[in-house]
């Protein structure tokens, strides 16, 4: 298949939104910015389209997608049921990097949802993907643009070395601002529970609710008898080739332990990457070191995390240490995805 590739500027906007929506309008799907990552997009109401998404992905079809609407109101054509603290979390925290689980009305079918009764709805902020939903009419069931397990895409990029012959059109608009996946909430229990961390952190949304709880699996891991409740928590994740551990502990420990392990490493011919933070870097003396952003700037992290991830499968190294980092605020969904990616391999010193 060949992949249109529409790159965004002032002038091209509005013919690459027109020529995505017209893609769409027949059944075809559109990788597309959102201010998380980049989304594979088709039309929410129709259950071909799900099953094209998930075969350009790869991806199993028992894990479910987020539907894509473009303002509050949208709510209403996919859900019958809107419990009041779903208004006001749209209220406060929409459009913006937040997805809500709620009942699914009989027009989205089973192969958007996996066969579940609910339904994930977020309202991206990005604009293009605000425009490309608002004026194509279609609501957009749209996964993170990469192959089933890789990182989640925040360049375009990513996507094209992903995707590109597989789907028919990508929407360029550059590198992607926040870079982790949107916060998932699901308001069809009794106490509304976090099933992904994300963004929106568990403190933002305690102050709008009240009562909020983590699902348990976050907390103990994938394979510690206890089953996620989103069904994509549970497959392995942006797994780089090379095996990630984390190490964590006090900084100057989890440092002399990485160069410790990196030089064991290297002397058995090996390859090693270090993902650290820019107060870190001059403190390693071997491997290959990527600078993730300044500690103090968990944005900035998060950000460059899956960026780093693909880059050291390019770099071809061998083994790969992270240090680990604090589970506060934005925190929680660095190392939600950093532990997913290690495959939950961490030493602590
Ligand atoms: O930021 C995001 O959410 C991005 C952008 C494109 O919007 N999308 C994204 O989609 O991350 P995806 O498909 O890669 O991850 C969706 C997650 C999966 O873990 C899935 O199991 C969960 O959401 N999910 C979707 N619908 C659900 C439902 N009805 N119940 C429980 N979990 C659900
Ligand atoms: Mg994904």
């Amino acid at each position: 298949m060949n992949t249109i590739i529409g790159k965004i500027d002032k002038d091209s906007q509005d013919r690459i939104i027109a020529q995505a929506s017209e893609i769409l309008s027949k059944g075809g799907i559109v990788a597309f910015p959102t201010e998380t990552v980049y989304g594979l997009g088709g039309n929410a109401y129709d259950g071909d389209v799900a099953k094209k998404i998930y075969a350009a992905k790869g991806r199993p079809s028992d894990n479910p997608l987020i539907v894509h609407i473009a303002c509050n109101d949208d709510l209403e054509k996919l859900s019958d049921d809107i419990p009041d603290k779903a208004w006001l979390l749209a209220e406060k925290f929409w459009p913006g990097p937040l997805t809500m689980i709620l009942k699914k009305n009989d027009r989205i079918p089973y192969s958007v949802t996996g066969g579940l009764d609910t339904v994930g709805i977020r309202m991206p902020s990005h604009p293009v993907a605000n425009k490309l939903i608002a004026e194509s009419g279609i609501y957009l069931a749209a996964p993170s643009a990469n192959l089933s397990g890789r990182p989640s895409p925040t360049k375009a990029e990513h996507v094209i070395e992903d995707l590109s012959g597989r789907i028919d059109m990508i929407i360029d608009a550059g590198n992607i601002d926040i870079g982790l996946e949107s916060t998932i909430v699901d308001l069809t229990c009794p106490v509304p529970t976090i099933l992904r961390p994300g963004y929106i952190t568990f403190e933002m949304l305690k102050e709008v609710l009240g009562d909020v709880e983590l699902d348990k699996a976050l907390m103990t891991g994938v394979g510690v008898g206890v089953k996620p409740k989103a069904p994509g928590m549970k497959y392995r994740h942006y797994a780089p080739k090379a095996q990630l551990t984390i190490v964590e502990g006090n900084t100057d420990n989890v440092i002399n332990k990485i160069n410790e392990m990196t030089a064991e490493e290297e002397a058995k011919g090996h390859r090693v990457g270090i993902m650290t933070t820019t107060e870190n870097v001059s403190k390693y003396q071997g491997g290959i070191v990527l600078d993730l952003g300044s500690v103090s700037e968990r944005l900035q992290i998060a950000n460059h995390l899956f960026d780093e991830l693909r880059q050291f499968d390019t770099l071809d190294v061998d083994c790969i240490f992270s240090e680990g980092f604090s589970e506060d605020g934005l925190g929680q969904a660095i190392m939600n995805r950093l532990v997913k990616a290690a495959g939950h391999k961490i030493i602590n010193v």
